[in-house]
């Protein structure tokens, strides 16, 4: 039997924009969750020479890519703009100029096809990532780990968030990154890093401190873990010493990793969490995915990660994201402004 042709508001058909940080994405999903297209252009080659994102660049290679991103988005789902029910952008936060490149071309998309326009979180959208290949069952525990962002979200009820504890400096994600332009790797240094940890045999990690604030805090801090390395990194160097990249890469992870799952699982069972998610960039780092999978198993806690197409800046997030909003109706207005401070718990539904 055929499923009868249904009108594209039945569908919740969305179309998704991302350009918060350096890639211009353009996803349209069916439902929050089936996937028709998920463009993805990355600027990843143009910053590597600067090592780091340069936020000038960025918004104007978002302008280059934009259209033809959304061409392809449009011909690889097959469908008609006729046939979407929403146009949904990221509002923030992000990098303002790289931001407002996806809310022009959304809301012009929005104005000219007569739809509703939805103005996305975009760690909402990481988190949401989820809810493409897994069931959600709440309240859960949301572990966001990005290039901007280190955060425990406690999601009560769907798309209600509340921020339990967060990163007071550097995100884990931006350690990583500085860690690794340290010991001379390519940007982004976070799969590096991690690869060379790999490497390590167990124990043979250089011993790295470990933050973990006041006892019932759920923040972090990476800038004294960073400056540890760098410490090491420069006093090998005085001396004259061999730098063991290998071994300060697997000490830096072994730390990071260690106060992230600690507190992730702490926040859990406190919270009374039915499933801990992981979610942004650093969801793709294979210590932490280990660690997290043994720690959950032990705790008899289900532990949701997003395959690693998902985990990194996509579109097809933040579709997910807005199908929450879309369900009940709530819609952005045209005058929308870019928010690169847009506040996670002020966007809950
Ligand atoms: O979520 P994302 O794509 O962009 C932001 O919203 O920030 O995350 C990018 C961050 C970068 O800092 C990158 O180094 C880090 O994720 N990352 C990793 C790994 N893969 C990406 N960090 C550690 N281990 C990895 N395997
Ligand atoms: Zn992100």
């Amino acid at each position: 039997m055929t499923e009868p042709n249904r009108s594209g508001k039945e569908r919740g058909l969305i179309l998704a924009v991302e350009t918060s940080c350096d890639e211009t994405s353009v996803a349209i999903v069916e439902n929050g969750r089936h996937v028709l297209a998920n463009m993805v252009s990355s600027q990843v080659d143009t910053h590597k020479r600067y090592g780091g994102v340069v936020p000038e660049i960025a918004s104007r290679q978002h302008v280059e890519s934009i259209t033809l991103m959304l061409d392809e988005a449009v011909s690889t789902a097959g469908i008609r703009l006729s046939d979407l029910s929403a146009i949904a952008v990221t509002q923030g936060p992000g990098l303002v100029g790289s931001l407002l490149v996806g809310v022009v071309a959304a809301k012009a998309l929005a104005a000219a096809l007569r739809l509703p326009l939805i103005g996305v979180h975009h760690i909402a959208g990481h988190i949401y990532a989820n809810a493409i290949v897994h069931e959600l069952e709440y309240p859960l525990m949301a572990l966001v780990v990005s290039g901007g962002h280190t955060e425990l979200v406690h999601v009560e009820a769907p798309g209600r968030f509340r921020i339990i504890g967060q990163t007071r400096d550097d995100a884990a994600g931006e350690a990583y990154d500085k860690v690794a332009r340290a010991m001379g790797l390519p940007y982004p240094g976070g799969p590096h890093v991690d690869r060379l940890a790999q490497q390590a045999e167990p124990g043979e990690g250089t011993p790295m401190p470990r933050a973990w604030l006041e006892a019932d805090s759920y923040d972090f801090s990476f800038s004294g873990l960073k400056s540890a390395v760098l410490a090491a990194l420069n006093s090998a160097k005085m001396r004259g010493d061999m730098i063991h990249p290998v071994r300060l890469s697997r000490g830096f992870q072994d730390s990071v990793v260690d106060v992230l799952v600690e507190k992730s699982l702490r926040a859990a069972k406190e919270f009374g969490a039915r499933q801990l998610l992981l979610a942004g960039g650093v969801a793709a780092n294979r210590g932490l995915r280990d660690a997290l999978t043994a720690r959950c198993e032990a705790e008899g806690l289900p532990l949701l990660v997003p395959p690693l197409s998902l985990c990194t800046d996509n579109a097809a997030m933040i579709a997910a994201a807005a199908y929450l909003k879309w369900e009940r109706g709530q819609f952005t207005p045209l005058s929308m402004k870019a928010e690169p401070l847009l506040s996670l718990e002020a966007w809950s539904v």
